[in-house]
């Protein structure tokens, strides 16, 4: 019977004799043959590729397989065949035929044991041969979930790779780990099996019409997108998956993943990296196009748990207590909405917030990419008077719709007042009609609207990419290792992060809206049930204590008042002393602690003399100042890039010299004193700030410290009880030469060396903190309710 048929298919590609004109056969074997996947849209693009395809001189067989027996699941897959449609642009005619050949062309394997696979490479061999037909390549198909990846995978190696001169290709779906390290072992595991180029990734987002044509798009209309696809046009970018439907049927494996790993580490990153990557020269190319999409990974700026805002539907607990079998009061972590702020430090998009956002249980099923656009125009006229096609004044904006919503199909949008974009005649066209349609605040007649001629379903396009081994539609190892590797510290710092509880659909009401600031993003909505909590009230009239703490003045308070109080206090010094010398030095100390303090400085403090301040560094772990464990990092990311301090005031430790870090010869300490020495008057700075370890260390002196407590030395190298245990620091004798110290304890965690402290002498040796005594300057402690009271 295949032997009439594959005959028929080369006739109706009207080939004179088989064997010569035959550009080879393509065996297509999807594993996973009668699941859901397959059933929905597998085999539908199977169909279509054949559709497309049988005049290509190519000839088709179709494998499916499953873990099944041969008779049932026989009958199963040919029940999802039967149902195979024809699409509307295909004559009948011809699609009856062609689905009849299909099905010819399609048989079942049961492919479960090892025997079973060198079986079905044998009858594609016998096939072959008596056919007299030459091998062009195999095609497996991966619709099983992951666990069985390293099986399959060694029983396709050993036995059903095709003849030398012939390709294989696999596809793979998702998920492909579910952080960096799992991700990295499912990686080792397949390279040890397959060649990369052998590796085909699917994330079927790449499919999308919308999707993929964002590169193209991009290459097609350089000569309007060149002046301004950058950070001084670009405004904002949103890209955006929302879903209606829950978890509900699917807790057992959201429940490991959540939305993060579900949507935003794969779909939406893909998008992101379409949109800020630089352009290659020739799109076509997909190694090109792979190494840009790299690059582009490389830029962006890392994430902490302050770039996230989370939720979680209301019902999602109990469907999973539900279908997990948990105990009533089970609490789940999972995520089921996220908005992340991303940012790229690349030379062209530094600045501008991409926002991504995704999530179960909203009002709307849309998913679009929108780029906006600054508007620097002022228009003078009324604006019942302006030109509205043109007005300069409306949003401009680019809109990659990717389906459903409002318009419920796949669109292109370009603002009118932008330009007309090129976009590719045959595939796309201009689309007319629903004027009283309005897409992000604006009427559909204010946009140039495209929309695929013809709409493919992204399996379909995906696997028209894999006939034609475009590998730029797929996730190659490097670029799955490099999106797990930037998503990956997010996961880990919010896995115990809170989540906000939303009822789910148009009741979410603004709930989950949330706002971008300094880098970070927080719900704009205060938490109803966080303003009832009676422990977070605390009397307005008594908000700081002021009383004695070792002899010196103590500022007590709720941490957030203390914090309030002490950058106020910061301030006044500054602007006492820079109207009194002209300028202020204020050394810092690193640790958690000031972090808080950091960032209420850069948000609140507009009338601070930056200007005329230096920063001066109490102390430093030796790292490269680019790390993150570096306090002079740290310092940066919350406080110097976003306050007005002169480069040349900035003064971070000499920690790294001569491509080392911290080592003697090097002298980098007398360095730092020699600076200290040109520029402080008397080496006595204005304010010191410290804090203080539970071991009473202070700056990056420990107890029984050799340099540092005593002695001349003015910047000493120290040894942490910690990683990363080399440190550079100020001296007690220069900490005791200031003008004023602060010094800022926080949290429970102090609460004993707290108590400690205020009961014990002048002990250095033992607790650093107790020798800090300023010899002619002033002391103050500030220390929060939490670390004073326990
Ligand atoms: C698959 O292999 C097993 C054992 O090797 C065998 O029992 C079974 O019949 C095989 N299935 C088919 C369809 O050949
Ligand atoms: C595949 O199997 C062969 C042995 O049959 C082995 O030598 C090879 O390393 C395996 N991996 C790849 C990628 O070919
Ligand atoms: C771009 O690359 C494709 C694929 O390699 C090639 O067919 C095409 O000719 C190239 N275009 C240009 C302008 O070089
Ligand atoms: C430096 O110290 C000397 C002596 O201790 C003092 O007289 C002088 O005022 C100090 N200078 C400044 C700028 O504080």
């Amino acid at each position: 019977m295949l032997r009439r048929v594959l005959c028929t298919v080369l006739f109706m590609g009207a080939l004179p004799s088989l064997a010569e004109v035959s550009q080879g056969h393509i065996s297509v074997v999807l594993l996973g043959a009668t699941g859901d996947l397959a059933k929905k849209y597998l085999w539908q693009g199977l169909f279509q590729l054949y559709m497309d395809q049988v005049s290509s001189g190519h000839s088709f067989t179709f494998h499916g397989a499953a873990l099944t027996a041969l008779e049932p699941g026989q009958r199963l897959m040919f029940d999802v065949l039967k149902k195979l449609a024809c699409p509307p642009d295909e004559s009948p005619n011809r699609c009856a035929v062609l689905k009849d050949q299909f099905l010819k062309l399609s048989q079942y394997h049961q492919l479960k044991t090892a025997e079973n696979y060198t079986v079905l490479n044998r009858e594609i061999e016998t096939l072959l041969r008596q056919e007299g037909l030459k091998e062009a390549g195999r095609i497996f198909y991966f619709s099983v979930p992951p666990f069985a990846y390293t099986e399959i995978a060694r029983h396709i190696n050993s036995s059903c790779r095709p003849p030398p001169g012939a390709w294989l290709r696999v596809v793979l779906e998702k998920p492909f780990g579910h952080d960096l390290e799992s991700a990295q072992q499912l990686a080792a595991d397949l390279t040890s099996f397959f060649r990369e180029e052998e590796m085909y990734r699917v994330d079927h987002y790449l499919g999308k019409q919308a999707v993929a044509h964002i590169l193209p798009f991009r290459d097609q209309n350089r000569q309007f997108l060149d002046p301004i696809w950058n950070r001084h046009h670009v405004e904002r970018v949103e890209i955006v998956l929302k879903e209606t439907v829950d978890a509900k049927g699917r807790t057992s494996f959201y429940e490991q993943y959540g939305v993060i790993r579900d949507v935003l580490q794969n779909h939406l990153t893909e998008a992101l990296m379409f949109l800020t990557m630089e352009l290659p020269a020739n799109v076509s190319r997909a190694e090109e196009v792979l190494q840009c999409k790299l690059q582009a990974f490389q830029s962006l700026r890392g994430l902490n748990k302050n770039s996230a805002v989370l939720g979680q539907y209301q019902a999602y607990a109990g469907q999973v207590q539900e279908e997990l079998q948990k105990a009533q009061d089970y609490i789940s972590t999972t995520p089921t909405f996220a908005g992340v702020l991303i940012h790229s430090d690349s030379l062209r998009w530094e600045g501008v917030p991409f926002l991504l956002t995704s999530g179960k249980a909203l009002d709307e099923r849309v998913g679009y990419v929108r780029v906006l656009f600054k508007n620097r125009a002022y228009c003078t006229q009324s604006e019942t008077l302006r030109d509205a096609e043109h007005s300069q004044c409306k949003a401009k904006q680019i809109v990659f719709y990717i389906g459903h919503g409002a318009l419920n199909t796949p669109a292109v949008l370009v603002s009118r007042n932008l330009f007309r974009p090129v976009m590719p005649e045959g595939s796309w066209r201009e689309a007319v009609g629903q004027s009283d349609l309005h897409i992000f605040g604006q009427p559909l007649s204010d946009y140039y609207v495209y929309s695929p001629v013809k709409e493919r379903d992204a399996y379909s396009v995906l696997i028209s990419n894999i006939y034609h081994g475009r590998k730029d539609f797929f996730i190659t190892t490097e670029n799955l290792l490099a999106s797990w590797a930037f998503w990956t510290p997010l996961l880990d710092s919010i896995s115990h992060q809170p989540l906000r509880l939303y009822p789910g659909g148009v009741e979410n009401q603004h709930l989950l809206d949330f706002e971008m600031e300094s880098g970070e993003v927080a719900f704009t909505l205060a938490e109803a049930v966080e303003l009832l909590n009676p422990n977070r009230l605390t009397p307005s009239d008594y908000r700081t204590i002021q009383s004695k703490f070792r002899q010196s003045p103590l500022v007590s308070a709720w941490s957030e008042d203390l914090i309030s109080q002490l950058a106020s206090d910061i301030e006044k010094t500054a602007s006492r002393t820079v109207a009194r010398s002209g300028q202020f030095h204020l050394a810092l100390s690193g640790g958690s602690s000031p972090v808080v303090l950091f960032q209420r400085l850069a948000r609140h403090h507009y009338a601070f003399p930056w200007k005329h301040t230096h920063i001066w560094l109490v102390d430093e772990r030796c790292v490269p100042l680019t790390d993150t464990e570096s306090n002079f990092f740290s310092l940066h990311n919350h406080l110097l890039q976003s306050v007005r301090v002169p480069y040349f005031n900035v003064h971070p430790m000499p920690v790294h010299l001569n491509q080392r870090l911290c080592v003697e010869e090097d002298r980098g300490t007398e360095l730092y004193a020699k600076e200290i020495v040109a520029l402080v008057a008397n080496a006595s700075f204005d304010l010191v700030l410290l804090g203080v370890g539970t071991d009473g260390h202070t700056a990056s002196l420990f107890p029984k410290s050799e340099n540092g407590l005593e002695g001349a030395q003015t910047v000493v190298l120290t040894e942490s009880p910690v990683k990363p245990h080399q440190r550079m620091s100020l001296s007690l004798p220069l900490i005791n030469k200031a003008r004023q110290v602060f010094v800022l304890v926080l949290g429970k965690g102090k609460h004993d060396i707290t108590i400690l402290l205020s009961r014990v002498g002048h002990e250095p040796k033992k607790w650093p903190i107790s020798g800090v005594s300023p010899s002619s300057g002033q002391l103050v402690w500030y220390v929060d309710y939490e670390a004073l009271l326990g």
